[in-house]
């Protein structure tokens, strides 16, 4: 079979983002960013997501068609992401895709966010199954068993903050820009050990927790102020990010201990992460299983990803019918029901 070329829209938080994908092949892709929209409010705000997806959209899907020199009668079937994410602005993307699946009388297919995020790691290679999945995302932080392709069991995930959201969340009460992981990050790189946090604890064996995290840190920063000491900006990034990182580290080691796989993917947001990079390849040198990151450019939410899943569940007849609505709490599992 000739691979399929996809076109994948992705509108599910605070990036407008369409891609022309054939196979790995990626023909175009272009994005329209509303981080620093949203910096005023320290974190996406649902209803100007809404808005300024339905005044992008537009202009990315003509510019995404036309630098993929594509003609419209070549696409073999419009991917799209249908949950989870923000209700209003997964509606824009999965009604742009419905309109041009129906005019051109090809298959639409409603793609899970998070399992895209994963199988973004086949633009740098091929995922060898049995596999580990580790989504840490600004919205998710999920533990996934991947028998097969196109197969995703939960294993594990958080029981409170997402990871990325308490990168946010932190980085706001120390004053920091948003979105705030990535300044955490560069900040961490230049600490030194001076701030002691607790390591969180999560019930379930394969589970997270970083709400308790963010208090302590509160709790830290109230305690120097009080004592009149001034912050160390870049030390408390320090500490914050090993103890975080940390807690991927270890879950993944546990769970690499109890199911044999053959390669582990960590994809979403914080898989840029300078830090949980370093440590992912010392883990992956210890236990001899290859560790596989999307490209840099395909880790944050980007329409490529869609396109790509988008086209492996077309070659599988994973067809979605054009009444589907979005599902903003989709779970990952479901998502591989035809
Ligand atoms: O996957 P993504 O683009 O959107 C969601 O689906 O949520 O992830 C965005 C999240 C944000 O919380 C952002 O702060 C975090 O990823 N992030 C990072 C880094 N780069 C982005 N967190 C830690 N370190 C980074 N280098
Ligand atoms: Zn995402």
């Amino acid at each position: 079979m000739k691979a399929p070329i996809i076109l994948g829209i992705e509108t599910s938080c605070d990036e407008t983002s369409i891609a022309v994908v054939n196979d790995t092949k990626v023909l175009s892709h272009v994005t329209a960013s509303q981080i620093n929209r949203h910096e005023a409010y320290g974190g996406v705000f649902p209803e100007l997501a809404s808005r300024l997806h339905t005044e992008n959209i537009g202009y990315v899907l003509q510019t995404a068609i036309k630098d993929s020199k594509i003609k419209l009668e070549d696409l073999s079937a419009i991917a799209v992401t249908r949950g989870p994410g923000l209700i209003g602005a997964l509606h824009i993307g999965l009604q742009t895709a419905k309109m041009l699946a129906a005019r051109l009388q090809i298959p639409l297919i409603g793609v899970h966010h998070h399992a895209a995020h994963l199988e973004a790691a086949r633009f740098m290679q091929p995922i060898l199954y049995p596999a580990l999945g580790l989504i840490v995302s600004g919205g998710h932080t999920e533990l996934v068993y991947m028998a097969r392709p196109l197969h995703y069991e939960l294993i594990g995930q958080t029981q409170d903050d997402a990871i990325g959201e308490s990168y946010d969340k932190v980085a706001r009460m120390m004053g920091l820009a948003y979105p705030g992981g990535p300044i955490l990050d560069q900040l961490a790189q230049k600490g030194k050990p001076q701030y002691t946090l607790p390591t969180p604890k999560a019930i379930g064996k394969f589970d997270f927790s970083y709400s308790g995290l963010k208090t302590a840190v509160q709790s830290l920063m109230q305690k120097e102020q009080h004592a009149k000491r001034e912050i160390n900006q870049v030390n408390l990034a320090f500490a914050f990010q090993q103890i975080v990182i940390q807690t991927l580290i270890d879950k993944l080691q546990l769970a690499l201990q109890t199911i044999p796989v053959k390669s582990v993917i960590i994809g979403g947001g914080v898989s840029l992460n300078q830090t949980l990079r370093k440590q992912a390849t010392l883990l992956s040198q210890q236990t001899k299983i290859p560790f596989i990151f999307p490209p840099t450019w395909a880790c944050t939410d980007n329409g490529a990803m869609i396109a790509l899943l988008g086209g492996e569940m077309f070659k599988a007849g994973m067809i979605s019918s054009l009444e589907i609505g979005v599902d903003p709490s989709w779970e990952i599992q479901a998502s591989m029901q035809k």
